[in-house]
């Protein structure tokens, strides 16, 4: 009498595996040494890892920029300025460090070759004296860094979510960066 019971609640139990790929689920619970890259990852890896290399390489080149900018501009009427190179400095750090991560997770390697970096990199390194032009520098840097993230989350479309969630956190702030920029740029005219 009991087992009868128990039956229709394991007919339930299969039906909720109806509309997943249940083969596919194990076969990636299976291979281990891949970590999160999983069977039914639909993204062309390489060309993802390739182009997280190249975000990296702009985002260390940023961090370069910003810490130039920030130790090199002086006067109490820079010290907004100053305080927003430093505050950039560290964020675009932020997301290198969560580019490479994410490299690592897709199983290739994080390029930290300062040799190959400017060139691998979107935007540009400046060592501007006057303050005026270090802000140029940098909203110009933004503007490239904006529309180089919104490219590569165009050619990720939905092929691999976390990545593209990634991508649009980090072009989220890069706006907010662009715009702190403009802000401070209105104010040294
Ligand atoms: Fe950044
Ligand atoms: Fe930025």
């Amino acid at each position: 009498m009991e087992q009868q019971e128990q039956q229709p609640k394991l007919k339930e139990q299969r039906a909720m595996h109806h509309g997943f790929d249940v083969e596919a689920i194990r076969k990636a619970a299976a291979r281990l040494d891949d970590g999160a890259v999983t069977e039914g990852y639909a993204a062309d890896r390489e060309a993802v890892i390739k182009m997280l290399n190249d975000a990296l390489a702009t985002e260390l080149l940023c961090v370069l920029r910003y810490k130039r900018h920030y130790y090199t501009v002086s006067g109490r009427e820079n010290a907004s300025a100053k305080a927003e190179f430093l505050q950039h400095a560290q964020q675009e750090q932020e997301h290198a460090d969560s580019i490479a991560e994410r490299i690592v997770q897709l199983n290739g390697e994080p390029d930290f070759n300062p040799a190959t970096l400017t060139a691998r990199s979107h935007a540009e390194y400046d060592a501007s004296n006057d303050v005026d032009a270090m802000i140029r520098a940098d909203l110009i840097a933004e503007r490239v860094a904006i529309e180089s993230y919104r490219q590569m989350i165009d050619a990720i479309g939905h092929t691999d979510p976390t990545t593209r969630a990634l991508l649009i956190s980090i072009m989220t702030v890069e706006e907010e960066h662009a715009d702190d920029m403009r802000d401070l740029l209105k104010k040294t005219d």
